[in-house]
């Protein structure tokens, strides 16, 4: 990273540089994807994603209640109106009954977030947006590598989004983000918009509105030195996951989350349902874990969305994930002993339960 930091240093060519076409190029063939345009941040890249797609004042667009509020924000910086609706209770993913349920005339979008680095059952959703003409936009941010039925995450639906903030899969030095589509007219637009309405190669003539989002070319050259690590270290995400479920299995009080088996879940996070979740992070802070809640408050509860959203509820599963979800330590590298000293705080909780007092 220093010598592709160095290189840029060199270059100069920090705004728009060579890195940021080659990062682009090589995370759209990495992804399987026809173009890939880099963007100051998966939020920008959510956002810019709507417009291109002309949703505005008076659209309504299909969220899930349990993201982190990025999703929707991108809906309300266009304008538009967020439709949080429940989860899969084994997944905690966006389903095609919940989408189905929420359509209405004036539904323009529907945005599945693939969640903790888990694809969404994409196929229902693309095959009921197709019929009814809708948009689906991939949230793509916590999904670097994941795939669904042979296909990598934000390649199947119009459009897809990541971030690369610098604790996800591959992240860059700061915030940084990208979109793909298979689609020229979209690539063009969102490139175009992204910087500012210019056009490649017409600086200084804007013949549509934009803004200034694009990829600095510092975060694309380190970036580039990541993505050839990606797979190995989705692998070892995975390694940790398989060796927590196996010691995490019939811990009372602890339920695990679906993993589902027609694709490939990257684990960006290992988030599991606790029962007293006080009790667990009070038992792993003594033992000197980190841990992390994603996400305590569900969407349809936040205050910024009120009077600018529509909440299809009731919401028993997005609730009881806000009051019981617990990300345990999740990193490439992770070792078997600090999984195991993980797992050992938490079952300290369950010892100290008296038998029988298990709620779910
Ligand atoms: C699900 C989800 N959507 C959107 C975002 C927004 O990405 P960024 O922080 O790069 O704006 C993030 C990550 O931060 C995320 O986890």
């Amino acid at each position: 990273m220093r010598a592709a930091i160095e290189r840029v240093l060199d270059d100069c060519g920090f705004a728009q540089g060579r890195d940021l076409e080659e990062f682009e190029n090589e995370f759209a063939t990495y992804l399987g994807s026809a173009h890939c345009v880099g963007t100051s941040s998966g939020t920008a890249a959510l956002k810019l994603a709507l417009e291109a797609l002309g949703i505005g004042a008076g659209d309504e667009v299909i969220v899930p209640a349990n993201t982190f509020a990025a999703t929707a924000l991108a809906v309300t910086a266009n304008n538009a109106t967020p439709v949080f609706v429940d989860v899969e209770g084994d997944t905690l993913l966006l389903g095609i009954d919940a989408v189905v349920a929420a359509t209405t005339a004036r539904t323009k979008a529907i945005m599945p977030v693939h969640l903790f680095g888990q694809v969404v059952d994409m196929d229902p959703i693309m095959r009921f947006a197709r019929e009814r003409g809708l948009f689906v936009v991939e949230d793509a941010a916590q999904a670097h590598g994941a795939e669904y039925l042979g296909a990598k995450a934000g390649t199947i639906g119009h459009a897809g989004c990541f971030s690369f903030y610098p604790t996800k899969n591959i992240g860059a030095l700061g915030d940084g983000g990208a979109l793909v589509t298979n689609d020229v007219e979209l690539a063009r637009l969102v490139r175009t918009k992204r910087w500012l309405g210019q056009e490649k190669g017409s600086r200084y003539r804007h013949d549509i509105v934009g803004e200034n989002s694009v990829l600095d070319t510092l975060h694309a050259a380190v970036l580039r030195v990541k993505l050839p690590h990606l797979n190995v270290w989705n692998d070892e995400r995975r390694s940790a996951a398989a060796m927590y479920r196996k010691l995490l299995d019939g811990v009372p009080g602890i339920r695990l989350l679906a993993e589902r088996g027609d694709g490939r879940h990257v684990y960006h996070l290992f988030a599991v349902l606790v029962a007293e979740r006080e009790t667990a992070e009070a038992s792993l802070r003594e033992a000197g874990i980190g841990y992390g809640i994603h996400y305590p408050i569900p969407l349809h509860r936040q205050a910024a969305f009120s009077g600018r959203s529509k909440a299809l509820g009731p919401f028993p599963v997005a609730d009881n994930a806000a009051s019981s979800l617990l990300s345990l330590p999740m990193f490439p590298g992770i070792t078997h002993d600090e999984i195991v000293d993980t797992v050992g705080a938490l079952r300290r909780v369950s010892s100290r339960r008296a038998v029988g007092a298990t709620h779910f």
